[in-house]
């Protein structure tokens, strides 16, 4: 089915309503930006050709992400048959169907995606709608049906009347179109209405009256069809992304204690046996190995690596940190640029000063250590295989292996203690 079929990803528009400096298609969903999510359904539906329009912060999304010559710049953003045109450009000798695809619509799924297409192409369709059925249609173009219940127009929300406006049926902006049916329409698309802008919508009347074929396809899960307009539509995808990251993980063998209040971004890789427990944030890239546990209230942040059976407890937070098997870190700590051996325990409350105010330096604690509560650890500085330290010191010079350091500035006892 792969033959035949280009894509367009629309993500020129600024997203006014976002109220942010950052084009909307940067806004992170769990960790990863929203176009992300976008182009990797694409990947998945192994389509002949890909064009991705740009046009708000251009220069910005490109470097962001790999999109080599597939790009469209749309000059003015003077609405979305205007920036379809723009992708068309790129498009010329090609045949076949053209999948229209919003970049502020992340949730969406391939199988959703596979369905719509095979139903356009095996019904040699003019226009295939994706749709949803909404108890609170409200910011979505209304799909408006003739009496024989075909579709004839999407009216857009801002110039319905009471009674389009009461229709449930939504728009969710995902189109299927035969090319040759799409370029004519869009010739004759105007921009008479309240926003002034051409609409990518206004094609379907344009076909209805030409005769031609439009059918739709009606969503299963309406939160695929979720289209990203503000913050508040941010967080209801993040909460709806993050329920799908953790269920997934759960699928894994991992027990996330409490999936509503742990927040874990995509692509986190997490081993086997390991419970989670509620309160805890993990961050892009963090790698986790088996049997670990971790919370309640830990912080996991970007470059920690736990190996197998770490206790990573309360109020732990990490950043580019390593953590050796078996080493227990099990009640309110800090480490930052640190690399942790096997057998070791990181007593209560230990910080590591990774940070001078210019630059950040590292702390190793070797295999087997001991670090006492509430130590703080002067970095640069290492602590010896063995070694231990007192409840309280200050260390500020390394810790030779098997040796005890005390005392604020920590000194090194001459026997083990
Ligand atoms: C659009 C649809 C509406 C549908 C809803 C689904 C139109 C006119 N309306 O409304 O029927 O129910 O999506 O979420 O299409 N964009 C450009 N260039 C432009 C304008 C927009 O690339 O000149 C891009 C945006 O970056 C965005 C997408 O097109 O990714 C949709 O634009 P947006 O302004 O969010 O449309 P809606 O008002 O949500
Ligand atoms: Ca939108």
């Amino acid at each position: 089915m792969s033959k035949n079929i280009a894509v367009i990803i629309l993500a020129a528009g600024k997203g006014e309503r976002m109220k942010s400096e950052n084009p909307k298609a940067l806004h992170n969903i769990c960790g990863r930006p929203m176009l992300d999510y976008v182009l990797d359904l694409v990947r998945s539906l192994k389509v002949q050709k890909k064009v991705v329009v740009l046009g708000y912060k251009h220069e910005v999304i490109r470097k962001s992400f790999v999109l080599g010559q597939d790009i469209a710049i749309q000059k003015k953003m003077l609405g979305t048959a205007d920036a379809v045109k723009t992708a068309l450009g790129k498009l010329k000798g090609f045949k076949g169907t053209v999948l229209v695809l919003y970049a502020d619509t992340p949730l969406l799924k391939k199988e959703t995606v596979n369905k719509l297409l095979k139903y356009h192409i095996e019904n040699s369709l003019d226009a295939t709608l994706l749709t949803a059925k909404l108890d609170k249609p409200q910011g979505y173009g209304r799909i408006v049906r003739d009496k024989y219940s075909v579709i004839r127009a999407i009216v857009e929300e801002k110039d319905a009347d009471d009674f389009d406006r009461d229709i449930k049926e939504i728009n969710t902006g995902i189109i299927c179109f035969n090319k040759d049916s799409l370029e004519g329409a869009l010739k004759q698309v105007r921009s008479n209405n309240r926003k002034k802008e051409y609409y990518l919508t206004d094609v379907i009347k344009i076909l209805y009256k030409k005769g031609r074929l439009i059918s739709a396809v009606k969503i299963e899960d309406i939160n695929e069809a979720l289209g990203i307009n503000s913050q508040s539509d941010l967080a209801k995808a993040n909460g709806i992304m993050q329920l799908r990251i953790n269920q997934e993980l759960m699928r894994q063998g991992i027990l996330i204690v409490d999936p509503n209040s742990t927040f874990i971004s995509y692509g986190v890789k997490i081993g086997q046996g390991t419970v989670i427990y509620p309160f805890t944030v993990i961050e892009s890239s963090v790698r986790i190995g088996k049997r670990c546990l971790v919370g309640p209230f830990a912080h996991l942040r970007q470059g920690t690596r736990l190996s197998d059976d770490v206790t990573a407890g309360n109020f732990l937070e990490t950043v580019r940190s390593k953590v050796g098997a078996k080493t227990f870190i099990k009640h309110f700590s800090y480490l930052g640029d640190t690399q942790v051996g096997r057998n070791a325990n990181i007593g209560a409350g230990t910080v590591t000063a990774n940070f001078d105010g210019r630059n950040k330096h590292l702390t190793i604690i070797k295999d087997n250590a001991l670090v006492g509560s509430d130590t703080i650890l002067v970095a640069p500085v290492e602590v010896g295989k063995g070694a231990v330290t007192g409840a309280g010191s200050v260390v500020i010079k390394n810790v030779p292996d098997k040796k005890t350091a005390v005392g604020v500035p920590a000194r090194i006892l001459k026997k083990k203690g």
